[in-house]
């Protein structure tokens, strides 16, 4: 099978998700086409590209010549055999992720047992990233009876990175199934070969245990923090690409929130960020919403929800008082003990600074 396949949906995710800082050195690991070295290479000096078929780093060199960018170093072989022990700022790989039984198709399955090309992917590329350096990863994991999958995830996560984990969507087996039969080309479904291929497929699920495949977005970050952080979420709505600022956003805010405890966060500034709104829900003329849900027009395009400290804290922040003097000010307006409040508030800031909701002010 020596098919390179053109550029897909998932090509163009995968570089949307993709943080764009000018870097030394970027690994594009199985290139196919080379769509991913040629964006790296507006924005890093040296690409490396790999792929085990000797026709899709052919492809590679010419993609690259065709638009004037510089030749990449090209190279055979498979995961991270041909790289070695050598290390980049930047990794990103749109693997063969279908995991399906037997390995009929290069540019689909790695030829490795159910989500395990994924799981080596991710568990690998720890040791190959430079401090402060990326690896996104477009990814399938399986959901197995009895184990949570954000277990299964975390248990990816390689010792010294943060990861940010996002579940896209989720299928039932017997979709999968069928999604990548016809992918692959088998429409004739009445026919005894597609019926055949159709049950080795569930077969090999149920030998699994697998129940069902989620399909998301695995983005790592080297660090040198004593206790990395780890988010495992799944967020299936519509997001605004490209994310690559919201991504390396998301990073920066996690490494603030490591270096700030609650008496720290309660002496800091936020500002609400651009385009959040309010939407509230209740019985039309009631005084009070049954509840608030703050929502963000940019990036992710988030929901949460909050109580109406929350949104009343969110509210007032534009950077001038810290945290601490707006709860003051909220408990005084509502009545509350503001020692109370500012014991309880702080988790609640936390989580609306991570999913950035509130941006870090300078003081
Ligand atoms: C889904 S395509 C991705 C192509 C391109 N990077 C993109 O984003 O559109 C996966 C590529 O991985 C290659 N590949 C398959 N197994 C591999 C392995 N074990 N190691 C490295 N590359 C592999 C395939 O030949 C194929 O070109």
């Amino acid at each position: 099978e020596g098919v390179v396949l053109g550029v897909g949906g998932a090509s163009t995710t995968l570089a949307g998700i993709t943080v764009r800082l000018p870097v030394a050195s970027a690994l594009d690991l199985g290139t196919g086409s080379g769509i991913q070295a040629l964006h790296a290479a507006q924005h890093a000096t040296r690409v490396t590209a790999t792929d085990l078929n000797p026709r899709a780093l052919r492809f590679t060199r010419l993609t690259l010549a065709l638009s004037g960018a510089p030749e990449a170093d090209l190279r055979e072989g498979s995961l991270f055999e041909p790289v070695g022990d050598e290390t980049y700022d930047l990794i990103v790989s749109n693997p063969p992720f279908v995991i399906s039984p037997g390995a009929r198709l290069t540019y689909r399955d790695g030829g490795m047992g159910g989500d395990d090309l994924c799981r080596s992917l991710v568990q690998e590329a720890g040791e190959r990233l430079n401090e402060g350096g990326y690896a996104h990863f477009l990814a399938n994991w399986q959901h197995v009876e009895g184990e949570e999958w954000q277990d299964r995830l975390r248990s990816w996560v390689p010792r010294d990175c943060d990861a940010w984990i996002v579940q896209r969507e989720v299928q039932d087996i017997t979709q999968y199934a069928e999604l990548w039969l016809r992918d692959a080309g088998d429409h004739r479904t009445d026919s005894a070969e597609y019926a055949a291929r159709y049950d080795a497929w569930l077969d090999e699920f149920e030998a699994r245990g697998t129940r069902a495949v989620g399909f998301g977005w695995i983005t790592l970050r080297k660090t040198a923090a004593a206790e990395p952080s780890v988010t495992v979420e799944e967020w299936p709505h519509p997001v605004e690409q490209p994310l690559g600022d919201t991504v390396r956003e998301f990073f920066e805010r996690q490494e603030y929130l490591r270096a700030h405890d609650d008496a720290a966060l309660l002496a800091a500034h936020f500002k609400l960020a651009d385009e959040v709104v309010q939407e509230q829900v209740g019985l039309p003329g009631a005084e009070d919403p049954e509840h608030v849900v703050l929502r963000q027009n940019r990036g992710m395009r988030r929901a949460t929800k909050v109580d109406t400290v929350g949104a009343g804290f969110a509210g007032v922040c534009d950077g001038s008082l810290s945290a601490g003097r707006i709860l003051d000010a909220i408990a005084q307006l509502v009545g509350e003990d503001p020692v109370l409040l500012r014991d309880r508030t702080p988790a609640q800031i936390r989580l609306l600074v991570e999913q950035g909701f509130l941006l870090p002010a300078s003081e």
